[in-house]
């Protein structure tokens, strides 16, 4: 049994005199321990909704949910609030994009920190501030007694999104969920960031929802991914596999729009036209049909399921998939 289960999710905000509308769309997918699991997709096609809606951090104003998550068997969303609260300070954690919002401003780091270890883990004083020095250098804080003491806008982005890391990781959570954590720093940065995450989950067994918009994120990182458009999963692959054979034509064409060092020069980048605002409803077709190159009128006969049409657990829901590509990309190992 896989440690996360999420089943048929949907997250529907809105009624009341506005219009209902659903984020997210009947998202299943499974997360095991020590695995690394991408949600991917561009801005607003609901992987923060459904990050948000697994932690319960959704205001509940307005708000339906659907469908079934389960951690380690246990249904998540028929949870009381206070053992929610409990899991989510313990077993499940999650670190955001933005990391200075999420940081206490008038608070310094090490109170943060140790607050944290005295609320889930019990510890005291001093042992509570040697364990979160010892936390703040194994994510990589220099000098981690002097940082103990200054506050989140006296350290620069990096620090603080290592902070954050430090703060999840206190109370040893199975699974983390990275909500696009390395978006806001610079790359150097970003990549020490991703190799502290998989040092994690290496090291820890840690299970780790990692969400982004980035195929580079996905290539170095990802066990199996999960390409969403518009609140539903079009396609779920392992990730040599989505790499090797990207199959629907939204997939496709992320993939394509990574620039490559090895393209002749003055090759324009191959970016899919247009926005996900450019779609229509899913119960009428494909929701990517206005923007796909390879539209026909079988596209707009109702919502397409999930198939298999070139490898087994190699999902994709599309009626024309790309199947003949011979241009086989060079796999990230
Ligand atoms: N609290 C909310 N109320 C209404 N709509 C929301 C709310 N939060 C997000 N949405 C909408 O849900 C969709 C998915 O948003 P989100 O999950 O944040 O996208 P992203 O994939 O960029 O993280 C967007 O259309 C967004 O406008
Ligand atoms: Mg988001």
């Amino acid at each position: 049994m896989s440690l996360l289960t999420v089943d048929e999710l949907t997250v529907t905000f809105g009624g009341r005199g506005r219009k209902a509308s659903r984020a997210v769309d009947g998202v299943s997918f499974e997360v095991d321990q020590g695995q690394v699991v991408g949600l991917v997709g561009e801005s607003g096609c609901g992987k923060s909704v459904t990050s948000l809606a697994l932690m319960g951090l959704l205001p509940a104003k307005g708000l339906t949910i659907g469908g079934r998550a389960e951690f380690d068997g246990t249904d998540l969303f028929t949870m009381s609030p206070s053992a929610r609260r409990d899991l989510r300070g313990s077993e499940m954690a999650m670190i955001f994009q933005d990391p200075l919002s999420s940081l206490n401003p008038v608070v310094p780091i090490g109170v943060q920190v140790t607050e944290i270890l005295e609320r889930h883990r019990g510890m005291k004083g001093e042992a509570a501030r040697k364990e979160a020095a010892h936390l703040l250098d194994r994510v990589g804080i220099p000098d981690p007694t002097r940082r103990l003491k200054e506050y989140p806008h006296q350290l620069s982005g990096g620090m603080r999104q290592r902070a954050l890391i430090a703060m999840a990781v206190a109370c040893a959570p199975r699974l983390l969920i990275a909500d696009e954590p390395t978006t806001a720093l610079d790359v150097t940065i970003q990549a020490q960031i991703l190799e502290l995450l998989k040092e994690l989950v290496d090291q820890e067994g840690t299970a780790l929802l990692m969400i982004t918009h980035d195929l580079g994120v996905v290539a170095g990182l990802c066990d199996q991914v999960n390409v969403l458009y518009a609140g539903k999963v079009v396609e779920s692959a392992g990730r040599r596999e989505l790499f090797a054979h990207p199959t629907h034509p939204y997939a496709h064409g992320l993939l394509g729009s990574i620039p490559r060092l090895d393209a002749p020069r003055g090759e324009p980048l191959n970016p899919i036209r247009g926005s996900i605002n450019d779609r229509i409803a899913w119960a009428d077709g494909c929701a990517f049909a206005p923007r796909c190159d390879r539209y026909e009128m079988g596209c707009l006969s109702g919502t397409p399921q999930l198939g298999e049409p070139r490898a087994a657990g190699h999902q994709v829901r599309c009626v024309n998939p790309v199947l003949d590509d011979a241009k086989a990309e060079e796999v990230p190992a």
